[in-house]
């Protein structure tokens, strides 16, 4: 019998670490690691720190939208003011953020960086706590995205680590994952893991609206005509805010490229702004 379990095993994963977190790829043409993150690696070390981290739980939130939608949303931030209650409590203003992408030689990754405003008392928000930073004294939030659907933020109190799996055409798993700082108060470990929920888990306050805007603009995708890219915030050249569509435009221009199917054609960005 000339059938060998060799060579119909599963086959291994490349296996690299940053900061404590685990990359893994079935390529073999992948650049190494370090090459790969680029400078967004410097978000990284923000965010993980020593990387020291004690994973604290997940939830899991199903999208009713490809999953190129749900990645765009994290490029996005023009969004999180307009959609987002919690960030509108917060006085959050997207225009102060930056985002900051790489070149065209980068692999399609993106650094959003912005301030939080203290949260005030008024009718919707009664108990302000809930949004309150207490994890660290800057009110700095910051979301790395990694191309294509992998996310590390340091948002809220919560420290999270997200990752998209494709379950359809029109169904995308988003896993979310939180942790604490080793040698964190008890007390602050609660409140990171209540952030969590609140933040995070279906009935989340960023999760809940993002599930619903989502499946419309999946819904809206098929439209007869040209879908263009266009939220009126193009800007040419850096530094980019966190609202303007450079960060959307240099998530395609890198989805393109990984498909070698060109950036010429209807959907090309007019500027070249993210590519
Ligand atoms: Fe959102």
């Amino acid at each position: 019998m000339d059938f060998s379990r060799e060579e119909y095993g599963l086959p291994a994963a490349r296996l690299e670490s940053y900061r404590g977190a685990l990359f893994a790829s079935l390529s073999d043409d992948a650049p190494p690691l370090r090459d790969y993150l680029g400078a967004t690696a410097a978000g990284l070390d923000l965010a993980l720190g020593d990387g020291d981290l004690i994973y604290l739980g997940s939830q899991k939130v199903m999208f009713e939208c490809n999953w190129k939608i749900a990645a765009e949303n994290i490029y996005d931030g023009y969004h999180t003011v307009s959609l987002h209650k919690a960030f509108q409590m917060l006085k959050i203003g997207a225009a102060w953020g930056e985002q900051r992408m790489a070149d065209a030689a980068s692999y399609g990754h993106a650094w959003q960086e912005y301030r939080a405003g203290a949260p005030e008392q008024t009718d919707m928000l009664r108990d302000t706590s809930i949004l309150a930073v207490r994890s660290k004294d800057e009110p700095g939030n910051r979301i790395l995205n990694i191309f294509p659907t992998g996310i590390i933020s340091d948002q809220m109190d919560t420290l999270s680590l997200r990752f998209a799996i494709p379950r359809g055409v029109s169904a995308t798993e988003m896993q979310f994952a939180v942790f604490a700082r080793r040698g964190e108060s008890d007390e602050l470990i609660r409140h990171r893991v209540r952030q969590g929920s609140n933040l995070f888990g279906p009935e989340g306050f960023i999760s809940l609206e993002d599930q619903t805007a989502l499946a419309r603009v999946h819904d809206g995708a098929p439209g007869r005509g040209d879908n263009v890219v266009l939220k009126g915030t193009l800007k040419r050249f850096p530094p980019y805010r966190v609202l303007d569509e450079a960060g959307i435009r240099h998530f395609y221009g890198a989805y393109r490229r990984a498909l070698d199917i060109g950036t010429g054609g209807p959907g090309r960005c007019p500027t070249g702004a993210g590519e």
